[in-house]
């Protein structure tokens, strides 16, 4: 089998892994989480690695340079997140952590020794899913995981740091970062585009510049339940009315701004039955700028917007930050770098912004980062049908190949 068959293989087997029969979904710490894990583990074994996980779930393998653990010797982190939506495609995520160890054991067959080490990281969650946190992964491995984030709740109450204890079996403490930023190299991802940009373009990768800022909140509106066969419109207090004027509102400020991107993803209802006026919502709302003053505005608005919609129906509305990071450059250095491999294997390069989250937005505070955007079919992501072809991830792997290569002369003796 060659090393993209390998690949490609890898990534159909741990697409079957997932909490939800004839579906993939995996989401923080759940049972599909943990058998990923042990799978991707054995994988990285396999081509050499040394393997463990840390206080968050995060899978870690190692491979030491050509000197050892010698003092002084720097450490390149490659790597992205295991867990997915729900209802996923197989790449996202997934193909940035398997890639990165299929192009070690590429470059060993070789016989090439890089001076440096290498960390592949198989982040615990970075999509928001279970807690509506995203980035829970790479904020412990960087030393970032914050105590107000340990007491959000899930659907069913359970809070992140009662969801950690137990998978330490007993005690959590917030980690610090797994190392300091002069011991690093940097971290690059490589990650599906999720957008039409490259099939558009027609090239099979391309490097990003740069990573949109994002805001995530939950949106709770309290109204008052009621019958809804005796309770007159007019002395309605509904807050899934409110919620729902509330979510047309968001559209039509996103359809109207350019560059802004505003979604409400998940709603839950309460009480929830066919003939009670709805008493309570909570719902999420994803709002994504690459400019961080016009997503500050954006979200402006839409807080007096909201407060409008509550005075005039007589509800209450209350919101929680769950998640807000700014757009982050990529390292100039390190993309430089990134683009010449790109250069070298497809003749040419193309420079992306992601509207997408990456893990790289919290890796940034502790390394500098790059990214490497595969093509994915009819620029489908979150999706089951999401696609990359094999042709297309063996050239991201001799890219990979051809960056580590580069980076090993530039860091060699
Ligand atoms: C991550 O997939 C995101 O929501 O951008
Ligand atoms: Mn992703
Ligand atoms: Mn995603």
């Amino acid at each position: 089998m060659s090393a993209e068959e390998h690949l490609v293989a890898m990534l159909d087997e741990l697409g079957r892994v997932s909490d939800e029969d004839g579906k993939l979904t995996r989401t923080f710490l759940s049972p599909a989480m943990r058998r990923a894990n042990g799978l991707v583990g054995g994988w990285m074994r396999e081509a050499g690695l040394t393997v463990r996980e840390d206080a968050v779930g995060n899978l870690i393998g190692r491979s030491e340079g050509a000197g050892g653990r010698a003092m002084g010797a720097k450490t390149l982190l490659l790597g992205s997140h295991l867990d997915s939506v729900r209802d996923a495609g197989r790449f996202d995520g997934p193909l940035g952590v398997l890639l990165p160890f299929v192009a070690l054991a590429e470059l060993k067959r070789r016989g090439v020794m890089l001076p440096f080490a290498v960390e592949v990281l198989g982040f615990s969650e970075e999509e928001g899913v279970r807690f509506a946190s995203a980035y829970l992964g790479s904020e412990g491995y960087a030393g970032k995981l914050k105590a107000a984030t340990l007491a959000l709740r899930d659907g069913a109450g359970v809070s992140v740091g009662d969801a950690l204890k137990e998978f330490a079996g007993g005690t959590f403490a917030l980690p610090k970062a797994a190392h300091r930023r002069g011991e690093l190299l940097g971290y690059v991802e490589v990650h599906i585009e999720q957008g039409p940009v490259l099939e558009a373009k027609r090239l099979a990768v391309g490097v990003v510049s740069a990573i949109a800022g994002q805001s995530r909140f939950k949106l709770t509106w309290t109204g008052k339940a009621g019958h809804a066969g005796t309770t007159p419109m007019a002395l309605r207090r509904d807050a899934l009315a409110g919620a729902a004027e509330f979510t047309l509102a968001v559209e039509k400020l996103a359809r109207g701004t350019a560059g802004l991107v505003a979604t409400v993803g998940a709603l839950t209802v309460s009480p929830g039955a066919a003939n009670v006026i709805p008493g309570g919502v909570v719902h999420t709302l994803d709002v994504r700028h690459a400019s961080d003053a016009r997503r500050k505005a954006a979200l402006l608005r839409l807080g007096k917007l909201a407060a409008v919609i509550a005075r005039k129906r007589g509800l209450k509305v209350a919101w929680q930050r769950t998640q807000d990071n700014g757009a982050v450059a990529c390292s100039p250095a390190l993309t430089a770098q990134l683009t010449r491999s790109v250069e070298a294997v497809q003749g040419t390069s193309l420079s992306l912004v992601s509207g997408a989250g990456h893990d790289g937005v919290v890796m940034s505070a502790l390394t500098p980062v790059a990214m490497l955007f595969v093509r994915c079919r009819d620029g489908l992501s979150h999706h089951p049908d999401e696609y990359a072809s094999p042709r297309d991830l063996g050239i991201a792997l001799r890219v990979m190949v051809d960056f580590l290569e580069r980076m090993g002369q530039q860091h060699g003796p």
